[in-house]
């Protein structure tokens, strides 16, 4: 059982991060603009081989540094040797500690390496280092009392949009609980994970404990999750990626082998006709625009009640006017980069597809991977294809005697990972919160950037299988099962 300190996270407190307002943490923050990133490799117990390729920041198209990939020779060699981290809990829980604080010491780089390599504006750049610190004092404190039995290996496989944060998550949780890790980054990010890793490893976690193979999803990741030998995998990334992951290890692991996914999102929000329209507009625009739209709980359909759309729709048009696009560096930028050329030729040629539902659209820079915001016209979240992953908002509007078929529609597409409900009745509050199915659902503020230990991050459906990360519950599921005592 959990102490109620654990439970709660009393003695524990959240980083305070950076205060982008003050002119010493600017300067200092500035310097990391020419720190040099470091090359990606392997980090495991054997020596690694692999194929090298560059890595490219997506705002400028430029090299920013070398990534070789694990050969399956790598990846077969550091199943063999991975072991369970075989220290005290109290002295695992020291061990993160201590990597959150170099995390901490370390932010230039870990700026350096998240701007350019990821695209990560400033204000990002801050939220993703504290998030990543927050998740290993976290799990840290939750797992230094417990002393159930580690599963054995676990693959921790992640996204590109949260290189330090899920990433760094992911691996804590498997670490507190004792198992050895085999990481494997997302194609776009190995710099960040390499970098995390070493930090890692100099604040003591053992090498064999957590080894770091960064390839591509097709190779690296599908051999590490097909492999008998491995205890349970932590993803986070596609729903289409996890279905692939879940019949692969059907198919070749032990039954009963957990897979703790976290996945994407058709995320709604209704705004009714007692909401505060300035506070609506602030709070859809950064439900939808920040971080370039490339969050899992990122606002994807907006449903406006009628009597207020025009004039709700025209304020949300002027304040998409007043983004900034551009240089990650610059403060007074809102919107980076999409990751690759991939992503915003994939969204380009969506918006192309769907251009005659464009409301409005701002005007790209010319150099780099860039999507400007967009606003489409759609009947309701049954006209989107599909999670598209970038700065799209989808906006509806529906009549006041409608919002429980509005609700229907939403739940009717089997995600469920936020919503957001602007309103100031309280009883709708009640019956809207009731019905909708979404693992985070916020009111009266915006729907991204749940807070480690006060907000637990997890959907439901085709959005993820649970437990919610940052929460109570997401530890147990890296230990064994309790064996059954001799009473059954
Ligand atoms: P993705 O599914 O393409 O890739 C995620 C990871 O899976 C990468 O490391 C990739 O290399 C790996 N992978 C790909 N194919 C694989 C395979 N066959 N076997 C094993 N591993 C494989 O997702 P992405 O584009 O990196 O990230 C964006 C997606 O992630 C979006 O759908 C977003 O909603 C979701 N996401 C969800 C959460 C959440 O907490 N629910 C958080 C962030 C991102
Ligand atoms: N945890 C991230 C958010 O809430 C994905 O935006």
């Amino acid at each position: 059982l959990l102490s109620p300190d654990a439970l709660f996270g009393q003695g524990r407190q959240n980083s305070t991060g950076f205060d982008l307002t003050d002119e010493e943490t600017l300067t200092r923050i500035d310097a990391a603009r020419s720190v040099a990133l470091p090359d990606a490799a392997p980090l495991t117990v054997g020596a690694p081989d692999g194929t090298a390729r560059p890595v490219v920041n997506p705002a400028s198209g430029e090299t920013v540094a070398q990534v070789t990939e694990a050969s399956a020779a790598t990846v077969a060699q550091a199943i063999a040797d991975a072991r369970v981290w075989d220290a005290s809990p109290p002295e695992r829980a020291a061990v993160l500690r201590r990597a959150a604080d170099l995390y901490e010491e370390n932010y230039g780089v870990i700026f350096a390496a998240l701007t350019r390599e990821a695209g990560k504006i400033m204000s990002d750049c801050v939220g993703e280092l504290r998030e990543a610190v927050d998740f290993l004092r976290y799990y840290a404190q939750q797992g230094e009392t417990r002393t159930d039995a580690p599963r054995g290996i676990i693959t921790a496989i992640s996204p590109w949009n949260f290189p330090l944060a899920i990433f760094s998550g992911q691996i804590a949780a498997a670490l507190m609980a004792g198992n050895a890790v085999l990481a494997k980054p997302a194609e776009q990010t190995p710099v960040i994970a390499a970098i995390a890793v070493r930090l890692l490893h100099q604040a003591g976690v053992p090498v064999s404990a957590l080894q770091l193979l960064p390839g591509d999803g097709g190779t690296v990741g599908a051999a590490l999750t097909s492999d008998a030998r491995i205890g349970g995998v932590v993803f986070t990334g596609s729903t289409e990626t996890a279905k692939i992951i879940a019949r692969s290890m059907a198919e070749h692991m032990e039954p009963g082998t957990p897979l703790i996914a976290e996945t994407g999102g058709l995320n709604a929000m209704i705004v009714d006709s007692t909401a505060l329209p300035e506070q609506a507009v602030r709070d859809i625009v950064a439900s939808s625009f920040r971080s370039a739209g490339q969050r899992c709980s990122a606002l994807r359909c907006l449903y406006i009640q009628e009597d207020i759309a025009p004039h709700l729709t025209e304020m949300l048009k002027g304040a998409m006017d007043q983004l900034g696009v551009g240089d990650p560096w610059s403060l007074t930028t809102d919107v980076g980069p999409v990751i690759d050329i991939e992503a915003q030729e994939g969204i380009e040629d969506y918006l192309r597809q769907n251009d005659t539902r464009v409301l409005h659209r701002l005007d790209a820079p010319v150099r780099g991977h860039f999507v400007t915001p967009a606003l489409l016209k759609v009947n309701g979240i049954a006209d989107l294809e599909r999670e598209i992953f970038g700065p799209v908002l989808h906006v509806a509007t529906y009549k006041a005697k409608d919002i429980d078929k509005v609700i229907a529609a939403i739940n009717a597409r089997g995600f469920g990972l936020t919503f957001g409900l602007h309103t100031r009745i309280d009883s709708r509050v009640q019956e809207v919160t009731d019905a909708i199915h979404a693992g985070n659902i916020y009111v009266n503020r915006n729907q991204i950037g749940a807070v480690v230990g006060s907000q637990p991050f997890g959907g439901e459906g085709l959005s993820g299988t649970g437990p919610k990360a940052g929460g109570p519950l997401y530890l147990a599921r890296f230990y064994a099962p309790a064996t059954a005592d001799a009473n059954g």
